[in-house]
């Protein structure tokens, strides 16, 4: 029997979680609604691993991979994706910063491009954190989409303007403005990483 510990700020997420795992009923689910960097423990962790969330801990990324590379035991090991920063991903958010300013929207003051992290960055903030990084890559995915979709997902999901005067649908048919179809890029930075703490 394995002790898993579940950690969300979101109950939702939770509950759906704990219907996904129904299958592992013999081992031990913990199921903790905070902050990752919240999450203490009586005992340090074999393995942390943590799906697209390090980014919501922005503007202090750093501080919560320190967080929880402190609660691994030596030598256990941490595997994270997070959003990921490239020269596409840069080309593509500015895409976005000037579409959104050419319908005259004003741009959020901390745009999800200011969450993204690049492999070098995540392998910084991981060293400094006393972590050996053991494999620091990018994936990028990109897919075409109708324009007025990715307005409606980005603005539920970290958007990057607070005010657009003509709505979403500017948004949008500026974004098809100058081209056919509308392709969305996608990027994930990856890591894998061990403590060498004593
Ligand atoms: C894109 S979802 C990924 C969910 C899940 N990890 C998965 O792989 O399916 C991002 C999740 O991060 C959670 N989140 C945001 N900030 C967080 C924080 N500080 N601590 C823990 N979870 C957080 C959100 O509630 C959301 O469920």
């Amino acid at each position: 029997m394995r002790t898993v510990t579940a950690v969300d700020v979101s109950r939702e997420m939770l509950t759906q979680a704990e219907r996904n795992l129904l299958r592992f009923r013999e081992h031990e689910i913990l199921y903790v609604n905070q902050s990752i960097t919240d999450l203490g423990g009586s005992q340090p962790y074999d393995l942390i691993i943590s799906n697209a969330a390090l980014h919501w801990t922005y503007p202090d990324i750093g501080g919560a991979i320190d967080h929880l590379a402190g609660l691994l035991r030596p030598g256990g090991c941490i595997a994270f994706t997070t959003a990921g920063r490239s020269v596409a991903s840069e080309e593509f958010d500015e895409k976005i910063s000037n579409a959104i300013v050419a319908v005259g929207g004003t741009i959020d003051r901390h745009p999800f491009r200011q969450r993204r992290i690049s492999p070098d960055e995540a392998t910084r903030f991981c060293e400094a954190a006393g972590l050996d990084v053991i494999e620091a890559f990018i994936i990028e995915r990109a897919t075409n989409v109708a324009p007025a979709e990715y307005v409606a997902w980005a603005s539920s999901s970290g958007r990057a303007w607070t005010e657009l005067p003509g709505g979403e649908a500017s948004l949008a048919a500026e974004l098809l403005a100058d081209q056919e179809e509308f392709r969305v890029g996608h990027w994930s930075t990856l890591i894998v990483a061990r403590s060498v703490q004593n």
